[in-house]
């Protein structure tokens, strides 16, 4: 049977897709943000799976305020990058995995959680970024990618709870795909940040270290946490961090190994966070 050996967590921030891109990251600025990512792509290597989950959201590209699905999964063979306005960033296109989208899809919609079934989609920087993190700048990325998109971008968002119900849910079903794979969950998105209005800027570091330990060490009491602590205490874009729910949910209920832990301010107008946590 398949199943779950670790989640990843990261921010996805667009600029740092930018510094890689643009040959940046041996400037002192972005230097610091990719040293907390040189000890994950070791461990990518010596740990690459035979899938990824990876839980992102789409920032108005692939969808917009004319479709909005809450849970989408991506179901086809393959995501190019999307032109975010600049054109493509210049990564490889990343492959699916069709028959295990497919059976979770069957096996999360019958645990009712409605998903809307993707068979087409660009991949935003959402998904982009944190594979570049994870694994540098490959000719191809090494192992297939089902994309689950999350939306976090127009409320009514999902909650804290259902995210992590949702990642159980995943777990059930990757535990029943009759393939000894073994699946990696990430959960991107966060830390704190605000884009716009008069809060731009937000950072608060010490909601940020508060969820990160409570992401380790109590998921099922940080679900609970509602919409408004996260807008209030991480700034509007905070709310991405309800995503990392999801991967933690589809952990094993022992508690974890944590590989690595990184936090980092600031890259761009946000706060970088990262976790590797490992089942037992
Ligand atoms: C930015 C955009 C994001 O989607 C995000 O999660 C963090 C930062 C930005 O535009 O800087
Ligand atoms: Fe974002």
């Amino acid at each position: 049977m398949a199943r779950i050996t670790a989640s990843v967590y990261t921010s996805h921030v667009p600029a740092i897709g930018a510094a890689l891109d643009l040959g940046k990251t041996g400037e002192p600025y972005w230097q610091k943000v990719f040293a907390g990512y040189e000890f994950s792509k070791a461990w990518m290597r010596d740990n690459t799976p035979d899938v990824i989950f990876l839980v992102f959201n789409d920032h108005a590209t692939a969808f917009s305020l004319e479709m909005i699905p809450t849970f989408a999964i991506g179901c086809a063979a393959e995501f190019p990058p999307a032109d975010e306005g600049w054109g493509p960033r210049p990564v490889p296109v990343v492959q699916g995995h069709p028959e295990l989208a497919a059976h979770i899809a069957q096996s999360v919609i019958q645990d009712d959680f409605d998903l809307t079934i993707v068979n087409k989609m660009n991949v935003d920087h959402g998904l982009t970024v944190p594979m570049s993190l994870m694994f540098g700048q490959p000719a191809s990325w090494p192992c297939p990618v089902i994309p689950f998109a999350v939306n976090v971008v127009q409320y009514p968002v999902p909650s804290g709870r259902r995210c992590f119900n949702l990642g159980r849910a995943i777990r059930k079903a990757v535990e029943s795909f009759d393939a000894p794979l073994k699946v990696q969950i990430w959960g991107t998105g966060g830390m704190s940040h605000q884009l716009q209005g008069p809060r731009a800027g937000l950072i608060n570091r010490a909601f940020d270290s508060a969820f990160l330990d409570r992401l380790i060490a109590d998921p099922e009491g940080l679900s609970k946490m509602p919409h408004i602590d996260y807008v209030r205490e991480a700034g509007s874009e905070g709310i991405e961090l309800v995503m990392w729910l999801i991967a933690r949910g589809a952990m094993s209920d022992a508690q974890p190994k944590l590989a690595h832990r990184f936090y980092h301010v600031p890259a761009s107008n946000t706060a970088v966070g990262h976790l590797i946590l490992e089942n037992a």
